[in-house]
């Protein structure tokens, strides 16, 4: 009763969240790179921005079982097999996103000397950052196929 609609509107919030999300957290740490005011402000913030795409992933690994589960129409099974794969990337490359923010925030720099630690850190987030945002898009290109 309603699952399959409750579902797609739950799997549609988790698209919205993480998409967007990952993209507003591209577009401000390219921002924060040129502008180094608005540096300290973005990255205070960047943990929330971290929060609202677990809550987009959460919701649609929760959503996608509730879809595979009700949809009453054939669906690609090696298509979902291919995008189960990506998830896990992404999943992987989250939880290496959040080690790589720690390390940030450990090393934070006081004044106006910027760490060893930091600076590696720093680069490492700028390409764990777009790997993300690449496999985010590519999920929903597979998922638009399914
Ligand atoms: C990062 C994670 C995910 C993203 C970005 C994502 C994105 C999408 C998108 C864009 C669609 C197309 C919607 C449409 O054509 O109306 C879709 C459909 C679907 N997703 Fe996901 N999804 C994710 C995770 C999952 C997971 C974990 C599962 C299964 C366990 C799943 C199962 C499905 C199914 C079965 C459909 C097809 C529904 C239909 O035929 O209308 N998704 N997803």
């Amino acid at each position: 009763m309603f699952i399959l609609e409750i579902s797609i509107f739950l799997h549609m919030v988790g698209i919205a969240l993480g998409v967007g999300g990952v993209t507003m957290s591209t577009i401000l740490s390219a921002k924060a790179e040129k502008d180094k005011d608005m540096a300290k402000v973005i990255m205070k913030n960047m943990s929330t921005f971290s929060k609202v795409i677990w809550l987009g992933f959460i919701l649609l690994v929760i959503s996608g079982f509730g879809l595979v589960s009700s949809v009453k129409w054939p669906l690609d099974t090696g298509l979902l097999l291919a995008k189960h794969l990506v998830i896990l990337l992404l999943f992987i490359v989250g939880v290496a996103i959040f080690f790589t923010q720690r390390r940030m925030r450990k090393h934070a720099p006081s004044g106006k000397e910027l760490s060893k630690e930091f600076i590696s850190a720093k680069k490492r987030m700028k390409a764990l950052g777009t790997v993300s945002l690449i496999l985010w898009y590519l999920v929903v290109a597979v998922s638009v196929f399914i």
